[in-house]
């Protein structure tokens, strides 16, 4: 199955000179969501992983049913303020500004095997910090899925040394 064609590409949303890849359409679509959860599980059957984290609110699009059909836990990330009970926190640089993210500080046990999933990859700066939470936890970050890279915007070189797969990518 061809997924690009499932992707809605709307230009200048949300600001001019940006093309905005919008998964809606292939989440509603049966098939093609299916798809692309088989093909992320494929992938992380063969990392032996012992839990799925992903960052809101895409990365819980892509990484819940992953979890699901591989009969594990997820573990959210999510911004600052909106997780009750202790967490441990990150805090990372956007083009105007910075975001903090964060996760409950028991959410990961020493040494298990994570899979991080989330629905693009653009600079990095997510995927990066939601590394950072789970090392911190003495996870071990197995594999890295992502419905789309944008490749053009060079997030992969922050990530050199992990195992990653993305199912879309769009050089320009
Ligand atoms: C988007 C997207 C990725 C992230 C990619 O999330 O879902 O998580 O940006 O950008 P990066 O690689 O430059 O970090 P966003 O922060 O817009 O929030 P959302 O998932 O809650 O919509
Ligand atoms: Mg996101």
């Amino acid at each position: 199955m061809d997924l690009k064609q499932y992707v809605s590409e709307v230009e200048n949303w949300p600001k001019e000179g940006v093309s905005f890849k919008d998964i809606t359409t292939i989440m509603d679509n049966g098939p093609a969501y299916k798809y692309a959860t088989d093909q992320i599980v494929e992938y992380a059957a063969e990392k032996d992983v012992d839990i799925v984290v992903g960052p809101e609110a895409r990365g819980f699009i892509i990484g819940c049913p992953v979890a699901y059909s591989m009969g594990i836990g997820f573990a959210p990330v999510r911004k600052k303020g909106k997780l009750p009970r202790e967490v441990l926190e990150f805090e990372y640089d956007l083009e105007y500004g910075t975001n903090v993210l964060t996760m409950h500080k028991d959410a990961i046990k020493p040494g298990q095997r994570v899979l991080i999933t989330d629905d693009l990859l653009a600079t990095g700066g997510t995927i990066m910090a939601t590394i950072k939470l789970i090392e911190a936890m003495g996870g071990i970050v197995a594999g890295i899925a992502f419905l789309i890279e944008l490749e053009y915007l060079n997030g992969m070189e922050l990530l050199e040394g992990y195992d990653t797969i993305s199912l879309i990518t769009y050089e320009s």
